[in-house]
This record gives C-alpha cells, structure tokens and sequence, in this order.
C-alpha cells in the first residue's frame, strides 16, 4: 500500500472513493463538506437524513456520486463529539472508512484534509495513516483469494503549508504501523510454522534491515548460563528454544532500556494439559516477542539517544516424554529455586530467566510484555492490558504512551502479600498459588528476577488476539492479533529520546 499527499480541492480528486468525517451530531454539513454537497445537488445531506447518521465514531455510509464530482463515491465517516477529539478518534474513524474501502474491495481511497496545524497536524496525520495500514490489515498469507485490494491512499492536505508536518506525521505512521503489523504477522503465523527456531531466524533478518546487533543462545549456551526455569519449560517439547537479543546501540547513549518478550510459540500448558477451549488460540503465547520484534524494526528510526536490547525468549509447552512435572525444582540463571507447581504457569518460568539474563546486561530500566495470565482478561475484560511494576515514573510513563498510542494499560497492585504467596515449602519460589490474583501472583513471582532495576510488566493476555467480537474494533479484526504494545513502547521511547 503507498501513500501519497495531495494538494487538491476534494470535488476533483479522482479515486474510488473519498473518506470524510463528521462530529456528532452531523444534524449540518459545514466547510469543504458542505462544498461536496453542493456539487452533489445536497445528495449527501439527503442519504445521510435517510440513513439515520448521526456521526457516531466509526459509523460509516457510502454514496456514489455518478460522475457529478471526480471521487466515484464518498464514504462518510463518523467522528464523535467534536470536543475531545484525539489521536485516537481519527485513528478510530480512518480505520472504519478503511475497512468499508476493504470490504468494497476498492484500490484507490483519498481523505478529506485534517483542519489542523504544526505539531497536531503531524500527531493526527500519524494516527489517520496507523488507522489505514491497520484497519485494512488481513492476514491472508494462507488464501488462495486474498480480500485486501488497496494499493493507494491520498492524504489530501488543504494546502502546501499543511506539507511539512504532513510528511512527518505520515513517515511516523507508516513506521509505526508497519512495525506493529509485523508483531500481527508474526503472532498470527500458526505454531506448525512460527517456531522457535523460526522466530529466531526472522529476529535475525529484522535486525540486518534494521541495522541491529541480533544473537540467538540454543540449549547449549542457554545450559552454560544456567536458564534452567526456561529449558524445564521446552523439555517436553521437540523444537528447541531460543533466547534471542537484538541489540540497538547509538552513537553516545543516554541510558539503556531492555524490552523483554514472552515467546511461547505454543502454549499447551505442558502436563497441566489446557482444556481444548482455552488452548485454541495459544499460537498468540508469543505475541510479548513478537512485539519486541516489532518494536526493534522500527527503533533505530524512532530514537538517537537510547540503546535498546530488545530479548525475546522463544519456547513451545508440550507435554512430551521429558516435559516438566508438577514437583521439579529447578534453579533459574540468577540462583533462586523454583518449584513447579502448575505446567502452565510456564510463561514466568521462560521470562524468569530472560529478565535475570536482561539485568545482568547493564541496563537502567527493564521493561516486559507478555501474554501472562487469563486472570487479566477476566479482571479487566477485552479493552485494556494490565500493568504492573517497581517504578511509579516508569509505570505511568508508559501508561500516557499507550494513551497516545490507543493501547489502555490499567494498573494492578504488587502487594507484598501477592510476593509471600509465591514462596515455597520446599524451594525459594513455587510458579503457581491460588487463583485469587493471578496477574498480581505472576508479576510478583517475576520480580523476584529483574535484579532491583525499575521495572514493568505489561500483561497483554486480555487484548493481545481477538478472539472474540466482543473485542473487536475498526482496527482490531477478530480472529486476529493486534500486535499490542508495539505503537506503546515506541511512544514511550521516542518521548524518553526526546522528551516534549
Ligand atoms: N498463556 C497463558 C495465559 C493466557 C490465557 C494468555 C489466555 C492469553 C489468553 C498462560 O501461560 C497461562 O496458562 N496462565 C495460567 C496461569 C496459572 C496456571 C497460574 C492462567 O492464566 O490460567
Ligand atoms: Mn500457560
Ligand atoms: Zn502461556
């Protein structure tokens, strides 16, 4: 798809169709709006009357124009309110206007002009552009007949001093959707394929278009360090894990943040088998990692000033002849012990190395994501991530990003209560207690690993893959993964680069 800025009157911009929005209530066209429905003989207002609009974000009605104006059709798009409209809302309503274009199978799409200037321009210009590239999104690499036909998108603009922020805002959009489509991409790629070894194959490839130092340990250099709670976790598997870092150094860094990323290319729970409902969709288990690989495409572009060490640990859950079993002790790369109390609490297992492996490095901050716990789809629902943490800045930091970037991130409490529970009769640690809590359990068990460097842990489990209409948005398809936490963490890096 290819996006082009266009300085043009909307009555003689020739496409398929042209996107335009209107706030609620759209009782009356106004500005250039009003111009087009001039030009239609005021057939605009009319459908709009007879269909009921009333500008509701994401509502959208077509009309055709029969060759009265050069687009061949308008899509009309509805805004919300007027007052409060933000990133969000026009990332929202391009991606409806998108998805209509889609499912038209239309190859040609233009939008009105953004009324807006400078820096607001360029932040609304990047949110329209992520709602086009993700509203269009289709994972259709398996199709015989793939749906997905547009090939190009105008950006009208109302004229030439609107080109500079533009340009910035749709260089920006484009990098940070396209990274975000490929932690989609990756998440989405079933288990049979998107292996351990594979994901480590692809991290490599990612990092030498990006420009990034990436290395991959296997079993012997995993053993070496000592990451036995993550090689307990692929025992019973017959794919070999993988602990993959990318690295991204600049010239004179200012500080060093690592991102580390759940990588469970299938969760089956391990002898603590899954009931078969809940195991369907467990090829997202690495959706952590694959937004660190998304993040990591997009970061050499996005900040000049950090290093980022971007570490996915990449393993499958199976209860093969040599899986884990409920009752193993293990000891983890940083020398506490671990009982095993349930299979499928396998997710700490895997990170309680990597994030000990990333605090070993000589990092400031140490931030993860991971499909952690069903606990936090059933305390927050479908619409938010859990965050968690040692470090109120980080935490809140983060959480502002995720506003700008249209990703909620809720806080939840790390009592110290939560730590006591995770202690063991027979060993430092177990990796499973009672079910009360389990998004606060798990990210006390893993802060026992992160080495006393601030921290957040972002459980993505509620919002990571649709699976449900319920969670379903403009930009979020259901039977899809969102590619949750890459737009967040790149937000949270550009303004830890350049703070504004
Ligand atoms: N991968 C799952 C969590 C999950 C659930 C992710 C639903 C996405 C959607 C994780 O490994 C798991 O099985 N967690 C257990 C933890 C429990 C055994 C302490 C859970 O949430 O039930
Ligand atoms: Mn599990
Ligand atoms: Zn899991």
């Amino acid at each position: 798809m290819e996006f082009h800025l266009v300085v043009k009157p909307l009555t003689s911009h020739a496409c398929d169709a042209l996107a335009v929005g209107l706030h609620e209530p759209a009782s009356k066209l106004d500005g250039p709006v009003a111009a087009l429905d001039r030009a239609l003989d005021r057939g605009l207002q009319q459908v709009l009357s007879e269909e009921g609009f009333t500008g509701r974000l994401g509502r959208t009605v077509v009309v055709h124009t029969h060759g009265r104006v050069a687009p061949r059709r308008i899509i009309v798009v509805g805004l919300g309110p007027e007052r409060g409209r933000s990133a969000e809302t026009v990332r929202t309503a391009a991606a409806a206007a998108t998805r209509r274009a889609v499912e038209m199978r239309l190859r040609h799409l233009a939008f009105a002009p953004l009324p807006e200037r400078e820096a607001r321009l360029r932040l609304l210009t990047q949110a329209r552009v992520e709602g086009v590239v993700l509203g269009a999104y289709r994972f259709e690499r398996y199709r015989s007949e793939p749906v997905q036909a547009l090939a190009r998108v105008d950006l009208l603009l109302a004229d030439r001093s609107q080109q500079k922020a533009a340009e910035r805002g749709l260089a920006e959009g484009r990098l940070f959707a396209d990274a975000t489509v490929l932690a989609r991409d990756l998440t989405n790629e079933p288990a049979n394929v998107l292996t351990p070894t594979r994901l480590a194959e692809r991290a490599a490839e990612v990092g030498k278009e990006a420009g990034l130092r990436v290395t991959a340990l296997g079993p012997g250099g995993l053993s070496r360090l000592g990451m036995n709670a993550l090689l307990a976790v692929a025992r019973g598997s017959a794919e070999e894990p993988r602990l993959i870092v990318m690295d991204y150094t600049p010239a004179s860094p200012r500080r060093t943040v690592a991102i580390v990323g759940k990588g469970l290319t299938f969760d089956s729970g391990g002898l603590d088998l899954k009931r078969s409902e809940d195991m369907a969709t467990m090829k997202e288990d690495m959706a952590g990692a694959a937004a660190v690989l998304g993040v990591m495409s997009a970061v050499a572009k996005t900040v000049k000033t950090i290093r980022v060490v971007g570490i996915a640990a990449a393993v499958e859950n199976m209860p093969g002849p040599a899986a884990m079993k409920p009752g193993d002790i293990v000891k983890a790369m940083n020398g506490k012990t671990i009982e095993i109390t349930n299979t499928d609490a396998e997710g700490r297992l895997v990170l309680a190395d990597a994030l000990a492996y990333a605090a070993g490095q000589r990092v400031n901050e140490i931030i993860d994501i991971a499909t952690l716990t069903g606990g936090a789809r059933i305390a927050l629902g479908l619409h938010a991530a859990a965050i968690l943490g040692t470090d109120p800045r980080l935490v809140e930091a983060l959480r502002q990003a995720g506003e700008e970037a249209g990703e909620r991130l809720w806080p939840l409490p790390l009592y110290e209560e939560f730590s006591e529970a995770m202690k063991s009769k027979v060993a430092d640690l177990r990796n499973s207690a009672s079910r009360w809590g389990s998004p606060e359990k798990g990210a006390a068990f893993l802060k026992e690993f992160t080495g006393g460097k601030p921290w957040a842990h972002l459980d993505i489990a509620p919002v990571a893959f649709v699976d449900l209409e319920e969670g379903a948005g403009p930009y979020r398809p259901q039977g899809s993964a969102t590619g949750f936490g890459v737009r967040t963490l790149l937000t949270y890096l550009r303004r830890l680069d350049r703070p504004s």
